[in-house]
């Protein structure tokens, strides 16, 4: 499917101030099943179906970068059979978007533990990540076996090496040096982190990198996000004073 961008209706959005990059924690498929007395499994496959319309709408609506939390390091301690789970259709996803990803000019990229992954999952990421990697409309970034201290403790592991063999002086370290260094070095920070099901937390996503973004919880379900409630939210998030810190000037 080509998403026709040129024709999409004037959703009362400025194109001018979307977010350059919205950042999802995409929580309550298991919820989202129990209520239906569902496995949870059905939760997570209908949560790959919001996934798709997510990513869908953030194409047509603009939105250069989306990041979705897909699979946290704390997920590794759910039972085996729900992570093989998560894992079979993760790689499902990966092989069945390659035409619509590549129609529509978007580049995948994975941040996270990758090499934790099962092999064949690791396979399917690489070849996506490279047949996309000169797409230029969207980047649509998974956090996979991401955790943010884990990355945080990378990020200083590297920085420690580097300034006990001398090619960095410790005095010089900047936050431009330390974002070097993290996952999403390419990537602005999310001036928009969304959280779905209702829950306050920010579950070690992004901790760095979210300092200044606006935050907005809903409680719908993942698997019943999708594009009508996006467009909401760009709308609250354009109603935002953003000021980082100063005063109105
Ligand atoms: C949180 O719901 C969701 C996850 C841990 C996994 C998210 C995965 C998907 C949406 C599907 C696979 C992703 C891709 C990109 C293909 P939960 O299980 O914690 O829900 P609960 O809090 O209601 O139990």
């Amino acid at each position: 499917m080509n998403f026709n961008t040129s024709s999409s209706p004037n959703q009362d959005l400025e194109p001018a101030r979307l977010p350059s990059h919205v950042a999802i924690i995409m929580d309550g498929n298991g919820r989202w099943a129990k209520k239906r007395l569902l496995n949870r499994i059905k939760g997570h496959e209908k949560g790959v179906e919001a996934v798709r319309a997510t990513v869908r709408a953030c194409r047509e609506l603009g939105i250069a970068n989306l990041t979705l939390y897909a699979f946290s390091t704390e997920n590794w301690h759910r039972p085996k059979s729900e992570i093989t789970a998560l894992m079979t259709l993760l790689k499902t996803f990966l092989e069945s978007e390659e035409k619509e990803l590549m129609e529509n000019n978007i580049r995948l990229n994975a941040i996270g533990q990758i090499e934790r992954l099962p092999g064949d999952v690791q396979q399917a990421l690489h070849k996506i990540m490279t047949l996309t990697k000169k797409n230029s409309s969207m980047l649509l970034n998974l956090a996979l076996s991401y955790g943010a201290r884990d990355e945080i403790l990378k990020m200083v592991k590297e920085i420690a090496k580097k300034a006990k063999i001398g090619t960095i002086d410790p005095d010089s370290i900047t936050s431009e040096l330390v974002c070097e260094h993290l996952y999403t070095k390419e990537i602005p920070d999310p001036d928009l982190l969304i959280r779905t099901s209702g829950e306050m937390r920010l579950s070690n996503f992004l901790l760095w990198q979210i300092a200044y973004s606006e935050i907005y919880i809903t409680d719908t379900l993942w698997p019943d996000f999708g594009k009508d409630e996006l467009i909401e939210i760009l709308k609250n998030y354009q109603r935002r004073e953003r000021r980082f810190g100063k005063i109105e000037s």
